[in-house]
């Protein structure tokens, strides 16, 4: 009789006390458990063969009787690159069945993500990581393993056509009666997931069964989701838990999801609906028979009064207190249309139930409006009167030099995201109607005011910069629907300075490590650089810092700063298995064309003409946003490292004959730095970046200089050449160039 928690453990380390200090921990993982005697070798075997050693805990919640428990004890007790713990769950303790399983799972987990997953590995160990890297991106909280969203068929046929329809039915229903928790989940019946452990609120939940990530789904509104395909597998030993009753337990526990703002809400919401009868036929009879006009239009004039009386009641009585995300403008629009579209819809199902299947019209009629008043109910209550969500602060510290809150989403800093607050920030940014119009600047003491805002004022590109030790911006309130425009038309350019303020240089140029050992790799834009570097990390055992800017310090050292990759399809070829879902590949398709070379060319002639180019590149980018990956994304395998001493930096190059060529120190670094002025070459840069580095009295221009010359004092620098982009195959030898140059001065150095 034991639902505690133990942990099993090495002999040598004390019974019953984790061997792996929570804090070592990435990831919990939580496997529930009903007789699976055989399949917790080969689970246990292929998770730790793909997962990092000691960054994971296994936690099995078992309610077996076939001593699948036993054999956990004993295996768990011989790993010791994992941490495996164990609650074993005796008759009468057996709350919830599965759901309520992964609930006391998510009780006792202790790393800072939790992943979810089968036993029987029809989720294939090997996923996990994927999932781990979705889960390392920005601003996500949970990562749902979908069966659906993938390219090609994801082993559905593992289940035979008629589970898999039911399964498909449940997952649609569920869209419909929850539109907005699921938006982003094509499947909400997924039983392996992963999602940040403090996201949840596990005493809220009540699981019944199967379907504890729906439920979490719907009692987390505010978990920001995210998807990732995966295979799923045949079951390997034992069989399926799967049966009529639980599929019984499904439909309760959707409906009790559903109606639990109280059975009673969607009482009034019927009992509103029924007066709305009353009033739309009173009125119907008032037009056509008393005032004689024509029952059609009568018709459609009802319908419109008796909208507004049902919208009147719905506000004052349904979804009383509260303040709803929506206007009470947006409130009416949007239940007219509704409404409106609702009528609409009865006729064919109408049609369909009664010419179709043969149903008698006045049951049809009664069904009909029964289903579309649930679902006129599931839109109103997640859409039209759902609450708002506070206002959050995006905050970041960057390697502890630069720390920033933001009032708008940055994220290409989403790795240097910090969960606490920073009490006194180098650089604030604020979205918010500006005044100003146009560029102008000015210095007051110790500070540097600046605005660039373009035509059409706060519906348009817009930012003032007030700059000193610690600097403020206020951005225009339409940046929050572009953060990438944001953060690299705004917030980017004055890192840029405020690094060399403090004694550090932000190149453009990618940057691998070859153990302690770190390589710049600079280009003008749109060279290759990306292709080279992920191509390199693809390969060959190389580690990741950077794949567009790196932060270089005066004594040599190359500091991480893992922005998204921006890819194109080209890039993701490049690559072995990058885990994009469809939608993003036909999303890329579209990205791809817009954020292209010729496309950013295109950006730059709009600027010389004078249009205001900054704006349409925020529209656009809020309508189409570019195409960002995480590398971990693109390749899994690659370590992401926090810094390597810099060792040499290549120059990549389209023009001449393939081959090497040394380049003295002060040749690279004039190169590198037109590389950096490429890179900033968007409106408004050039307008503002005098007033970036010349502000004050300061020369940052000329301080950024000599902090690069010394970071690149210890590093051989190389011009790569190659007309077929070659470079990743060139990039070794390279690198064996600048180690044997360095072993060599430091030869030289110890003669001396
Ligand atoms: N602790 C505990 N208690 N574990 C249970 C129970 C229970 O009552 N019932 C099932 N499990 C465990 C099984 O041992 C297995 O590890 C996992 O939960 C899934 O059970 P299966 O019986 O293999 O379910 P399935 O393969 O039919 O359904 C799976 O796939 C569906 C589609 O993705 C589950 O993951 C479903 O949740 C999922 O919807
Ligand atoms: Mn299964």
């Amino acid at each position: 009789m034991s639902s505690d928690l133990e942990f099993l453990s090495h002999d040598e380390i004390e019974a019953h006390a984790p061997a792996l200090r929570a804090d070592q921990l990435f990831l919990s993982i939580v496997v529930p458990t009903r007789n699976e005697a055989d399949n917790i070798e080969p689970l246990l075997g292929r998770l730790r063969a793909s997962l990092p050693a000691r960054t994971f805990e296994v936690i099995f919640v078992d309610d077996s009787d076939d001593g699948t428990d036993l054999i956990i004890r004993k295996l768990g007790a011989q790993v010791v690159d994992a941490q495996i713990a164990l609650v074993h769950r005796d008759g009468a303790e057996r709350v919830g069945g599965l759901g309520g399983a992964v609930a006391e799972g998510l009780r006792v987990a202790r790393a800072p993500w939790v992943c979810v997953m089968d036993a029987d590995l029809q989720h294939p160990p090997e996923a996990v990581a994927n999932l781990v890297a979705r889960a390392k991106e920005d601003d996500v909280d949970i990562v749902v393993g979908s069966r659906f969203c993938a390219d090609q068929a994801t082993g559905l046929e593992v289940f035979g056509p008629v589970r898999t329809a039911l399964s498909k039915v449940s997952a649609a229903a569920a869209s419909l009666l929850f539109p907005r928790h699921l938006r982003k989940v094509t499947d909400p019946m997924s039983g392996f997931f992963m999602v940040r452990r403090k996201a949840v609120d596990v005493g809220a939940l009540r699981p019944q069964g199967f379907k504890i990530l729906l439920e979490i789904l719907v009692r987390h509104p505010k978990l920001r989701p995210t998807e990732v395909p995966f295979e799923f597998a045949e079951r390997l030993n034992g069989q399926t838990k799967a049966s009529p009753r639980e599929a019984l337990r499904y439909l309760r526990q959707v409906l009790n999801l559903r109606f639990s703002g109280g059975p009673a809400r969607f009482g009034r919401f019927g009992l509103v609906g029924i007066s709305g009868l009353a009033v739309n036929t009173l009125v119907l009879a008032l037009f056509s028979d008393v005032a004689g006009v024509w029952y059609l239009a009568s018709a459609v004039l009802a319908t419109q009064v008796s909208t507004l009386w049902n919208f009147a009641l719905t506000e004052k009585w349904v979804f009383r207190g509260g303040t709803p995300r929506l206007g009470l403008a947006g409130r009416l629009t949007a239940f007219f249309a509704m409404n409106n579209v609702a009528l609409l819809l009865r006729v064919p199902l109408l049609w369909v139930l009664v010419s179709g299947i043969g149903a008698n019209h006045l049951v049809a009629n009664v069904f009909s409006l029964l289903v579309l008043s649930v679902l006129r109910f599931g839109l109103s209550d997640s859409w039209i009167w759902s609450p708002r969500t506070e206002e959050r602060l995006f905050n970041y510290d960057i390697h502890g030099i630069v720390t920033i809150a933001s009032e708008g989403r940055l994220p290409e800093l989403a790795r240097f995201r910090v969960d606490a607050p920073i009490a006194d920030p180098t650089i604030t940014v604020r979205l918010g109607r500006l005044a100003e119009r146009g560029v102008a600047a000015q210095e007051l003491d110790g500070l540097t005011q600046l605005h660039y805002v373009e035509k059409f004022g706060n519906l348009g590109f817009g930012a003032r910069f007030e700059l000193g030790e610690r600097s403020d911006i206020t951005a225009t309130p339409v940046l929050r629907w572009s953060p990438h425009v944001l953060y690299t038309n705004i917030v980017e350019p004055v890192l840029r300075w405020t690094f060399v303020q403090k004694g550090y240089a932000l190149v453009h140029a990618a940057c691998l490590s070859e153990g302690e050992n770190a390589f710049l790799i600079t280009a003008r834009t749109d060279t290759g650089k990306t292709t080279t570097a992920l191509k390199t990390l693809d390969q060959l055992p190389f580690s990741f810092l950077s794949d567009d800017l790196t932060l270089v310090t005066p004594d040599g050292r190359a500091l991480t700063y893992p922005k998204p990759l921006t890819i194109s399809r080209h890039t993701v070829s490049a690559v072995n298995t990058p885990q994009l879902t469809r939608t993003e590949r036909l999303k890329l398709i579209v990205q791809s064309r817009l954020h292209s070379k010729s496309g950013r060319l295109f950006g730059l002639i709009i600027a010389k003409t004078g249009l205001p180019a900054a704006t349409m590149n925020a529209y656009v980018q809020a309508l189409v946003p570019p195409p960002k990956f995480q590398v971990d994304y693109l390749v899994p395998h690659a370590p992401v490292i926090p810094e390597a001493n810099l060792r040499g930096m290549a120059i990549i190059q389209r023009d001449g004959d393939e081959g090497y060529e040394v380049l003295e120190h002060e040749e690279a670094l004039t190169i590198l730095l037109e590389n950096c002025e490429d890179a900033y070459g968007f409106p408004p840069y050039p307008v503002i970046k005098h007033w970036l580095h010349s502000r004050n009295g300061l020369d940052l221009a000329t301080k950024e200089r000599e902090i690069i010359t010394q970071a690149l004092s210890g590093a051989s620098t190389q011009l790569l050449r190659s007309p077929d982009r070659n470079w990743h195959r060139m990039f070794p030898e390279m690198v064996r160039r600048s180690v044997d140059a360095s072993d060599s001065t430091q030869v030289r150095e110890i003669a001396a």
